[in-house]
């Protein structure tokens, strides 16, 4: 008998702790959305379907002299990893096991087209301050290629928007949680970069539920002369 008052508290702990953790599933949770907790993409994003591959990185035509094929895919929803190819070598891919949420980034040399570096940033729950420190020091006529993948922007700040409209975007200052984005750039680049598509995350419009659409876009990047000595 002397049990019951404890008893009877433990009992009532357990039961508010149980319907907040339920509240919380429903109602709000860490993306405030009952629809994260139905189950992300209802319909499963379909791959991209193998095409006639004829040129460098499948495009329908070859790049004159002088220009770097390429074709950057962004990720479906938060299943399918984003794809960047340059010169028919796969650079970020699901299969080399070297995409991440948020921002998928490889860098080429401008003159020379060759591969510097691939690298991740999460825009989601990473630190904006590895993207700042990755951009910030770019050498004049690197080539950026950037392939968005869940949610490319939360954790965008001034600075690192500024960086990328640098690069010649025009699509980065609206960027938004869970959009889509494919971007080509190039550090020092006069005017606004002509390789650039952004598909906004937009409840009627989404493909997926709760993402927009995956975006691919392919072209030809021109190189830079080297300079004269
Ligand atoms: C919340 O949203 C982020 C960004 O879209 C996603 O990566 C994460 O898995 C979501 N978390 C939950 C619990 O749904």
């Amino acid at each position: 008998m002397r049990l019951t008052g404890p008893l009877r508290a433990v009992v009532v702990l357990l039961l508010v702790g149980l319907s907040w953790l339920l509240g919380n599933t429903f109602f709000g949770g860490e993306n405030n959305s009952i629809r994260s907790f139905f189950g992300g993409a209802s319909e499963q994003p379909t791959s991209v379907e193998a095409r006639p591959r004829q040129y460098k990185c499948g495009l329908s035509a070859p790049c004159p002299p002088k220009h770097l094929a390429f074709r950057v895919v962004s990720g479906a929803a938060n299943v399918i990893g984003p794809k960047i190819c340059l010169e028919d070598k796969m650079l970020i891919s699901s299969v080399k096991d070297n995409v991440g949420r948020g921002l998928n980034i490889a860098l080429a040399n401008g003159v020379t087209g060759e591969l510097l570096e691939t690298k991740t940033f999460d825009m989601w729950a990473g630190d904006v301050s590895d993207l700042l420190k990755f951009l910030r020091p770019l050498h004049e006529g690197t080539l950026v290629f950037v392939a968005s993948f869940d949610d490319p922007a939360t954790k965008l700040n001034d600075e690192a928007r500024k960086l990328f409209e640098e690069l010649g975007s025009t699509a980065v200052k609206e960027l938004a949680f869970r959009d889509s984005w494919v971007f080509v750039g190039a550090k020092g680049i006069e005017n606004k970069s002509p390789f650039e598509q952004r598909m906004k995350n937009s409840k009627t419009s989404n493909k997926y539920e709760g993402w927009p659409e995956s975006l691919e876009m392919d072209g030809c990047v021109p190189l830079r002369p080297p300079l004269e000595t």
